[in-house]
């Protein structure tokens, strides 16, 4: 149990942004100390495991993972391409495929979680990224055979609601496949990285569902928002889910855990945060 955290059902960590190959110093050794400490069943990464793509930085974030002594899935991000520009058009992902995850779009069921990462890489839209139409349909017919009970969960590097966070230009295809996912998808949860900001809570979408929506900060990034490095822990029971980042202050060496948030599925089967943290450090 984790300062007053009820004892979680199923606890999966949410990482995003390591960027292997241009890491502040000291963050791995605190990152997975934090890590092992929390005795996650899942950690899921959300994409730029590395800066360059480079073949050793994707075999530096893979022995990373694989250190962490609980199971893992990964998706890339678009510093997972390679940096040549005719290799990102030929072949984007082979070196992500031969030296970090064979595949690019796991899929975890379990008793309590139906997972499926969505791989948002696109050389075309290097920054913005883009889900296509069909792969989002094929995400949500996954997570539509979900048992009662089980919590649908996405994850994908760029973020469906970067467009309506700060007016940037948003993930390509973004609208079409939330509406897809959370229309026969039926997702509880969004998880997604790239903006190396935490940014937790209901993503609101005109005439759909209010699922949870977490975008993870960067935990070992020098490219980190201002108060520190961060990652989420996040505690799934059946109607409810909390999500706790923790945060590497630059004056401690440890990561530490700040204000949890949590969220509980209503009769109509919209989402819902309760007992909100009023001085939450402007998460949101
Ligand atoms: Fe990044
Ligand atoms: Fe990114």
């Amino acid at each position: 149990m984790e300062h007053g955290t009820p004892t979680a059902a199923l606890r999966m960590i949410h990482i995003a942004d390591l960027h292997f190959g241009a890491q502040s110093e000291g963050a791995l050794v605190a990152l997975r100390e934090a890590l092992r400490a929390l005795h996650p069943s899942l950690v899921v990464a959300t994409g730029d495991l590395t800066q360059r793509g480079q073949p050793d930085q994707l075999r530096a974030a893979r022995d990373f993972l694989d250190s962490l002594q609980c199971p893992w899935v990964a998706t890339p991000g678009n510093h997972d391409l390679p940096v040549m520009p005719w290799r990102r058009m030929i072949d984007p992902l082979r070196d992500y495929r031969r030296f970090l995850a064979a595949h690019t779009e796991p899929r975890i069921d379990s008793d309590l979680l139906r997972l499926a990462v969505l791989d948002s890489t696109d050389p075309k839209a290097w920054r913005a990224g883009r889900i296509e139409e069909a792969r989002a349909q094929t995400a949500a017919d996954y997570l539509s055979g979900s048992a009662s009970g089980q919590i649908r969960v996405v994850a994908t590097h760029h973020p469906f609601d970067e467009l309506n966070e700060d007016g940037r230009d948003g993930m390509r295809g973004a609208q079409r496949a939330l509406e897809i996912l959370c229309g026969s998808g039926q997702v509880d949860l969004l998880l997604s990285g790239h903006l190396h900001q935490t940014r937790i809570g209901i993503v609101r979408n005109e005439g759909l569902r209010c699922v949870v929506g977490c975008v993870a900060s960067t935990p070992t990034s020098p490219r980190r928002e201002a108060a520190g490095e961060a990652f989420v822990c996040i505690d799934l029971r059946e109607d409810a889910i909390t999500l706790s980042p923790w945060r590497r202050t630059p004056d401690t060496e440890r990561f530490r855990r700040v204000k949890a948030r949590h969220f509980c599925r209503q009769r109509d089967n919209h989402w819902r945060e309760i007992e909100p943290d009023l001085d939450d450090e402007g998460e949101g």
